[in-house]
């Protein structure tokens, strides 16, 4: 069982890229971001004590967000390839990570460092749309859908996430630099880290991902 990982800040494009990836070469999306939305959405125990840190753009503690993983990787322990969205965001879950994977035979492969300048991570949320049914990526000048506010996959509406307010971008990006950029020094340690210049376009990113993989 291989993994990789996608490391990166708000608005570095993970999202859009594991979509790319998803259906280029068939690795099972993991993105601990929709699953905390998924679970703040169904009212559960997990979404109530996990809302007010979304909201406000702060991580959720490392416990639940490991819990939610191995749940997920155990159940979908079939697949033979994993790909990491927005987890792990802490050494703590790096860690923890590690210890769950190499129990059970895993390895990661490979983790992609995206690295876009912060005008252009601000801009890119602050005009993100997303479809409330399938969850495909928009953005309202660089990737708008073809009928304004109407998903282009399934015709479902678009929305804006409510943690894309300029006010909270700015604190994602602050815990981004305080919390996670540390994991890019503990994964180039361990030889895993493949700098990605995510500054252009979409497809130009997933040029330089899939040469990577492919190489
Ligand atoms: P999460 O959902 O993971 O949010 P994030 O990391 O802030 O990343 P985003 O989803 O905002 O951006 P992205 O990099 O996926 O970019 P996208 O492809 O959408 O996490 C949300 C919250 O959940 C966290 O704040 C935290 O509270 C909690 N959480 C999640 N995981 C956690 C964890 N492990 N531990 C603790 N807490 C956790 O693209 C953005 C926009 O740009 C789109 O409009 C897109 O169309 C556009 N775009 C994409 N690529 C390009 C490009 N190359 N050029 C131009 N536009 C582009």
């Amino acid at each position: 069982m291989d993994a990789i990982i996608l490391l990166g800040g708000p608005g570095a494009g993970k999202g859009t890229l594991a979509d790319a990836l998803r259906k280029q070469k068939g690795f099972f999306h993991v993105s601990t971001g929709d699953m905390l939305r998924a679970a703040v959405k169904s009212g559960s125990d997990v979404g109530l004590e996990v809302k007010s840190c979304m909201e406000s753009g702060e991580l959720v503690p490392d416990s639940v967000v490991l819990n939610i993983i191995k749940e997920r990787v155990t159940r979908e322990s079939s697949s033979a390839q994993f790909m990491f969205d927005g987890f792990p965001r802490t050494l703590e879950q790096a860690e923890g990570l590690h210890t769950f994977f190499s129990e059970i035979g895993g390895v990661i492969t490979h983790v992609f460092n995206l690295d876009a300048d912060r005008e252009a991570l601000i801009c890119r949320l602050t005009a993100r749309r997303t479809c409330k049914t399938c969850g495909a990526i928009y953005h309202i000048i660089n990737m708008p859908s073809k009928v304004d506010g109407i998903c282009d996959v399934d015709g479902g509406e678009l929305y804006q996430r409510a943690d894309d307010s300029e006010e909270t971008i700015l604190n994602r990006l602050e815990v981004y630099q305080k919390q996670t950029a540390p994991l890019i020094g503990y994964y180039r340690d361990l030889g895993l880290i493949r700098d990605i210049d995510a500054g252009g376009s979409a497809a130009e990113t997933e040029a330089l991902v899939l040469a990577v993989l492919n190489g």
